[in-house]
């Protein structure tokens, strides 16, 4: 392009700018940003107007204003308006755009005046500000993805681009921002994940407003969002199956275990009690939960015996009505708690004395209740007895006998069986079986004496009694009842039956007929003593009788033989001396001894001192 075209295109720009400013009431129009220092140059006036610039402070130009403040004056050398002070325009405009200040430009000699219009542009000079700095705001973890909280939305003073033109949410899980609705008064925080108040009870979120100016500025909110809690969670135990083990001794009350269920829930929703879903009725009356802590105790009697475990279902229950459940499993321990119990499954309580050793006689068994060591059971007997206590099969033992026995020696026997477990302490039962040992008729009856001899005077009276005898059967009854007899024989060909009788039940001998010592000096007879046994047993024994002599038999004379009344005559010599032998009496007796001894006497004589006997 040439210099003259230039100049041409210059000037056809200023008469437009001319035209403009005639269109518009030749006012002047300029803009500024706000601000600016003072002393900005903000355009030239004398220019813009066409004015001599020497002769403004002659014109006495001066820039009016309406209000306190005068923003711009006009230098009155150069003809320039300037910035006298600051300039706010939001302080000025607020929200109003395009924020125009209204001037007068006032000049005398000739009076003139113009319209100046300043433009007040906006620059980035406040940053979005939210009404508060923090918000704190409660949602259900329940609440579903879509759900919005609603942010009073950020303000910020400039205007046009400078204003607020984006939300940025500090970067998390669970929500985004969403500007689209509401665009006037709120942004909308939106659940985009589902929330756990377990897992974060709290999200603390950063949303900022972030203008469109260059810089950009920006403005924060602390978004405190609180979770609320939903009964979504069971209590939960802390293992599935709680296993314990427990003495049957324990004592009423004896804490067993604590069993402990958590729930994540808050409050009441966390809030867990305990119960026992009992699966039998056993287990009702031996033990219960404390509700609160979850602490099982023992309420019964525990037995080993009964029950070596039991199951139970706790259950722990929510203040929401969610449920969690356990097995628990007590095994009872065996205390040595019960002595051994003896039974007699047989018996032979009579045996007979000639049972051959080693019979069999009585099957014991021996139970204990308790379990391993404490129901080993070892079993005795007194070793001094004649029998012997031997295990049979697992817990039974025979008895049997180890020698012969004799009744008649020990009829019964006390048989004391002792049972001990194998606890500590032990314990230990015993049972007495009475053996009685039966008869045998193994024994003769015995007579107490050898041999018996019996005196019996003659002329007894038939029926007395002359002895009698005894033998001893030590067997019982029958087999010991002794019954006597004679055994048949002959005295002098005469059945002894018709000298003697016996008692067959006393042994009591009596004479049948009167003795006589001058026929039979004495006899022998046995006696047999026969017990009542089947078959019977007996033995003998000889009875000697010896008859005694009685002064029966009157001495008789032989000589001079006494036959009729006649007397004998003896001659003697006349002249025969004194103490010559005149005669010879002979006489005897029959008796014997003594009684047999005879004495002579002369009883009657004419002349009683010429003769004497010897
Ligand atoms: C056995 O016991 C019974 C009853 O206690 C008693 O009468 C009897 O005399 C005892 N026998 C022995 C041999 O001890
Ligand atoms: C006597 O002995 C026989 C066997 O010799 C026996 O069978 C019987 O029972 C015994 N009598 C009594 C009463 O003991
Ligand atoms: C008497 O006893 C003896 C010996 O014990 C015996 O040999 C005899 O046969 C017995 N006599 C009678 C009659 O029983």
């Amino acid at each position: 392009m040439s210099k003259t075209s230039k100049l041409c295109l210059a000037k056809w720009r200023l008469w437009i700018t001319s035209l403009l400013f005639c269109i518009t009431a030749a006012d002047v129009r300029y803009s500024v940003p706000e601000e600016t220092k003072t002393k900005y140059v903000i355009g030239s006036l004398s220019k813009d107007l066409n004015l001599d610039s020497n002769r403004l402070r002659f014109r006495k130009a001066r820039l009016d204003y309406q209000g306190d403040k005068r923003y711009c004056e006009v230098d009155l050398d150069s003809g320039n308006l300037f910035v006298s002070e600051r300039i706010d325009r939001e302080m000025l405009c607020g929200t109003t755009s395009p924020c125009l200040l209204h001037f007068e430009f006032v000049l005398e000699n000739p009076l003139e005046l113009h319209n100046v219009v300043l433009e007040v542009q906006d620059i980035n000079d406040n940053s979005p500000v939210f009404p508060k700095d923090s918000i704190k705001l409660e949602i259900s973890e329940a609440a579903p993805t879509g759900s919005k909280l609603q942010i009073a939305r950020a303000r910020d003073l400039d205007v046009g681009m400078n204003s607020v033109q984006t939300y940025i949410l500090s970067q998390n899980k669970h929500f985004v921002v969403d500007t689209k609705s509401n665009k006037d008064r709120y942004v909308d925080i939106v659940l985009k994940n589902s929330l756990d108040r377990e897992t974060k009870a709290e999200h603390s979120l950063i949303l900022s407003a972030v203008d469109g100016g260059n810089p950009p500025k920006s403005g924060t909110v602390v978004i405190e969002v609180f979770v609320i809690d939903v009964n979504d969670n069971a209590p939960v135990f802390s293992q599935p199956l709680y296993d314990t083990r427990l003495s049957e001794n324990a004592a009423l009350g004896t804490s067993v275990m604590k069993i402990t269920a958590t729930d994540v829930d808050e409050g009441a929703n966390g809030q867990i009690t305990y119960y026992i879903n009992h699966l039998s009725d056993n287990t009702k009356e031996l033990f219960k939960i404390d509700e609160h802590s979850g602490e099982i105790s023992v309420i019964g009697h525990l037995d080993h015996e009964k029950s070596s475990s039991y199951e139970m279902e706790v259950q722990a229950e929510d203040g929401g009505g969610q449920t969690g459940h356990c097995k628990v499993v007590i095994e009872i321990d065996d205390v040595n708690d019960n002595a051994p119990v003896i039974s007699v499954k047989s018996l032979k309580n009579q045996i007979p004395e000639n049972i051959p050793p080693g019979s069999e006689i009585a099957v014991i068994n021996v139970k204990d209740q308790d379990s391993g060591e404490n129901s080993r059971v070892s079993c005795s007997i007194p070793t001094s007895l004649p029998f012997q206590l031997q295990p049979y099969i697992k817990s039974y033992f025979i008895i049997t006998t180890t020698r012969s026995l004799d009744r008649e020696q020990i009829e019964n026997y006390n048989v004391t069986i002792t049972a001990t477990d194998g606890g500590t302490p032990t314990l230990h039962s015993n049972i007495t079986l009475n053996i009685q040992v039966s008869d045998i008729n193994d024994n003769s009856p015995t007579f107490e004496l050898q041999t018996y001899a019996v005196y019996v005077s003659e002329n007894n009276k038939p029926g007395t009694s002359v002895c009698s005898v005894s033998a001893n059967d030590p067997d019982w009854r029958q087999n010991g009842t002794v019954l006597y007899s004679l055994v048949p024989s002959e005295v002098n060909g005469v059945p002894v039956s018709s000298f003697l009788s016996i008692n067959g039940d006393t042994g009591v001998i009596h004479a049948v007929r009167s003795f006589d010592y001058e026929q039979f000096r004495n006899f022998t007879v046995k006696v047999v003593a026969r017990d009542n046994g089947s078959p019977p047993l007996s033995s003998n024994v000889t009875v000697k009788v010896f008859i005694t002599d009685e002064n029966d038999n009157s001495p008789q004379i032989l000589y001079p033989v006494p036959d009729g009344k006649s007397l004998m005559t003896e001659m003697v010599p006349k002249a025969t001396l004194s103490g010559s032998l005149v005669s010879k009496v002979i006489a005897v007796d029959a008796d014997s001894g003594q009684n047999a001894w005879l004495s002579y006497q002369i009883v009657k004589s004419t002349d009683p001192g010429l003769f004497s006997i010897g």
